[in-house]
């Protein structure tokens, strides 16, 4: 009688093994590993040498300090990563099955959509309490970084890469505009040239920002060289700044979420503003979206509008 194929593996490794080593290689630490599972180092090395008998080749190596993934060690990453999302996905469709959403969302979002996903997020665990959620919060070049890796479920940005690798649905504008203090001089004016905001002290978010990307553009095509006074990594940061009078920027109107459009910055009416962004949402191509991704992937295309406005 002809022999499935694993035989051998499923003799010889245990899922609880590929548990431990996917931590390790996550962590890059055999003692973080260690903690994450509470397990003891010395547990965690045994399951590793037999987990390594069993595959019948080394899956780390240390230089210094520092572990790492052999090649045998990146092979066997890659299909632990599909085996423990396929036993994910079955715990979920099971618990569909019984009428529950339940289980694990990894969410990754780029910064200025901080103030958007926590609140569909929070509606969403009101709907689905049984639902835990990972969000990362990171800008666009390293959230474009993370996608390959297949680290989260479901990626928010602005603007979607151009690849076809991955599958992204506007669900919401976002509009990005100009701010200033309302001292500002050139606050209250209407249809302000563009090439007018060069006679004033710009804010530029870091390289790999996404909304940097968008002015870059915006000015370039327009030939207008802005005077950037400094470049902060961060919206929160940037709109401190601009109150205490060190420039005006270009932020997602969503930075205002919690202070509102009355507070102590405003928009001003600069002609070719707003730039039209859509947040988009969005997974890899080859991902099978979990039964909870998918729910709230629905929920996102459906109540989006609606969230940002309450
Ligand atoms: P970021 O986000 O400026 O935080 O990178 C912009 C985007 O892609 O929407």
């Amino acid at each position: 009688m002809e022999k499935p194929v694993a035989v051998h593996l499923l003799r010889h490794i245990s899922l609880r093994q590929l548990q431990i080593f996917d931590a390790i290689a996550r962590l890059g630490s055999f003692t973080r590993a260690a903690e994450e599972m509470f397990l003891t180092q010395p547990t965690v090395s045994m399951q590793i040498k037999k987990l390594e008998d069993g595959i019948g080749l080394p899956l780390f190596e240390q230089i210094g300090k520092q572990i790492y993934l052999t090649g045998a060690g990146k092979v066997l990453q890659e299909h632990t990563r599909q085996i423990l999302d396929a036993l994910a996905n079955l715990e979920m469709e099971i618990a569909d099955l019984q009428g529950l959403k339940t289980g694990m969302l990894r969410l990754a979002v780029v910064t200025t959509a901080k103030y958007f996903a926590p609140r569909a997020l929070g509606k969403f665990c009101e709907l689905y309490p049984g639902v835990d959620v990972a969000l990362k919060v990171t800008n666009r070049e390293r959230l474009l970084e993370r996608m390959p890796q297949n680290l989260d479920d479901l990626y928010i940005i602005g603007r979607p890469p151009e690849s076809e690798e991955f599958i992204f649905e506007p669900y919401l504008a976002n509009p990005l505009v100009v701010l200033a203090p309302r001292t500002h001089p050139l606050a209250g004016q209407r249809d302000i040239e563009p090439a007018k905001l060069a006679d004033y002290y710009f804010i530029m978010r870091e390289a790999g920002s996404g909304t940097r990307m968008a002015v870059e553009d915006f000015f370039s095509q327009r030939g207008i060289k802005l005077k950037i006074r400094m470049e902060l990594g961060s919206n929160e940061a940037i709109k401190h700044a601009i109150d205490a009078g060190l420039g005006i920027s270009v932020l997602s109107r969503h930075t205002l979420a919690l202070e509102g459009e009355d507070g102590r910055l405003t928009i001003l009416d600069v002609k070719g503003f707003p730039i039209l962004w859509q947040w988009c949402v969005g997974y890899n191509k080859g991902k099978r979206l979990s039964v909870v991704a998918k729910t709230f992937l629905e929920f996102l295309k459906t109540q989006g509008e609606s969230i940002m406005r309450t």
